[in-house]
């Protein structure tokens, strides 16, 4: 075996603590004790993983994705099949992820979820509205709100409302899922009272939801494209075969529960960085301002997209992406062994001063002024497993954060500072960005009054 990676002289429990912690500053101090190259042992993981910060070694595992050198989808089968089914492409590798990818992904490449886009803004209005006024209140819930409402409607279309009851709703997302499901010892079903045993029925349920939907569709010989269940149905791979339903089930599941909280999540940095940003707060005011709010437009303005860009920069709710190669591989200069677990490191390269200038500042200027390549920002991944979603993630977040800018006032303690905590496997802001909402006039209405 060649040369190996440093790894941190702290014991296995110390680097668990720290990681579950305070993750970013753990990374932070690795890069600058250890390099762009070092291995954690992370609890749940069987192995030490190996995480690097080196743009070219980033790129040289993004490339190799979907070779024969590395896979992906059997890292995380172990914790996810149990939980969102055997057939989600999150736990495929190989020619199945292909197959899968390739049948879903035009829906997402294409664009096709902006034939929604008036709903959409009509939805976000809608669940804005009821933002309480004068009280202090996080506002992560509410964008779950939103996010959930959005992405059930691009997969069900019109029957949004009506696929899956209120109160199924309600009893599945109301309160995230106890981390002990993804714990394989306590997936045993005890009863509904159980957290597996209550998992396992309430899925159930949403299971036989989407099956009845898709009945429904095919005795009703309801076709078309126009949303995410309808094209799944219709795909065809190369052979002309079709997704089995456990298949279209599975997928629109993953979909579900990909496309919610996460973006969610990055909606809420967002509210942070913007509504604590005076300079950034006014621009974007004046940018979606000055146009008619179409969709086309508000989704095309510099400024906005920059701001997104930057939100997804500074505050990447996936630190990291995971790997496992499956021969040996030279990264940063060290030969890895098949079996080690590789982890492009999302934050790090984005916090890199090397790289970014000023890279602790929210500064949205810096997407107007340069191009960044795939390898410095890659808040969705990369390679053949890059979100496939990012598309519609950045388009809702254009939709709700010209809104949420032009229609509210909100303010935030100047003494809370977020710091990072996970929410499954990703990181969002603690306290969920506590912010009181104030009386507002927006600008279009008070020219229009005077
Ligand atoms: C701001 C919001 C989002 C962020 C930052 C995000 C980020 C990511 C990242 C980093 C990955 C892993 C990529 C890799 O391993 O290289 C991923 C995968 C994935 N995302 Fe997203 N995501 C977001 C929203 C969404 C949405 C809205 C959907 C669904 C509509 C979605 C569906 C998925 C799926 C299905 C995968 C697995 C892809 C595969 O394994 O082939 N994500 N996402």
């Amino acid at each position: 075996m060649g040369n190996q990676p440093p790894a941190l002289a702290s014991s296995r429990f110390a680097q668990a603590v720290e990681f579950y912690r305070r993750p970013l500053e753990l990374f932070q101090r690795c890069r600058e004790t250890l390099g762009s190259c070092f291995t954690l042992r992370v609890p749940t993981f069987p192995a030490p993983i190996t995480f690097t910060c080196d743009p070219e070694a980033i790129k040289a595992i993004f490339a190799a994705d979907g070779t024969d050198l590395i896979e992906s989808g059997s890292i995380a089968a172990p914790i996810f099949e149990p939980v969102i089914g055997k057939h989600s492409m999150l736990i495929l590798d190989g020619e199945k992820h292909h197959r899968h990818r390739a049948l879903i992904m035009p829906y997402f490449s294409r664009g096709q979820f902006a034939k929604f886009g008036d709903d959409l803004v009509r939805l976000i209005a809608g669940q804005i509205d009821q933002w309480p006024k004068g009280v202090r209140f996080p506002i992560r819930p509410r964008m779950q709100n939103i996010t959930l409402q959005v992405i059930l409607r691009v997969i069900f279309g019109d029957r949004a409302g009506l696929v899956i009851a209120p109160t199924l709703l309600r009893k599945f997302f109301g309160r995230s899922p106890s981390p002990l499901i993804f714990m394989h010892a306590l997936q045993r079903d005890l009863g509904s009272l159980s957290p597996w045993g209550r998992y396992i029925r309430l899925r159930a349920e949403m299971y036989q939801s989407i099956a009845a939907e898709r009945d429904r569709r095919l005795a009703a010989r309801l076709f078309g494209n126009d949303d995410i269940l309808a094209s799944l149905m219709e795909a065809r791979d190369e052979s002309g075969n079709a997704l089995e339903t456990q298949e279209i089930i599975d997928e629109i599941f993953t979909l579900i529960a990909a496309g919610n909280d996460t973006t969610a999540t990055a909606l809420s940095w967002a509210a942070y960085h913007i509504f604590t940003n005076q300079r950034v707060l006014s621009r974007l005011r004046d940018e979606i301002g000055a146009v008619e709010p179409t969709t086309e437009r508000l989704t095309s303005l510099p400024f906005l997209d920059a701001t997104v860009k930057e939100v997804l920069r500074i505050s990447p709710i996936f630190s990291f992406a995971l790997r496992r190669l499956t021969q040996n591989m030279k990264v940063a200069g060290f030969d890895l062994p098949p079996g080690t677990l590789i982890a492009p490191s999302i934050y790090l390269v984005h916090h890199d001063a090397k790289l970014w200038n000023e890279p602790a500042r929210f500064n949205p200027d810096r997407f107007l002024e340069a191009r960044h390549p795939t390898n410095h920002f890659s808040p969705f991944g990369g390679g053949i497993r890059h979100c496939i979603g990012a598309a519609l993630a950045t388009y809702e977040m254009k939709l709700v954060l010209a809104q949420v800018v032009t229609q509210t006032e909100l303010s935030i303690d100047p003494s809370y500072v977020p710091h990072a905590r996970w929410i499954g496997n990703f990181l969002g802001p603690s306290k969920n960005v506590p912010v009181v909402r104030h009386e507002f006039t927006p600008a279009r209405e008070m020219r229009a009054a005077g």
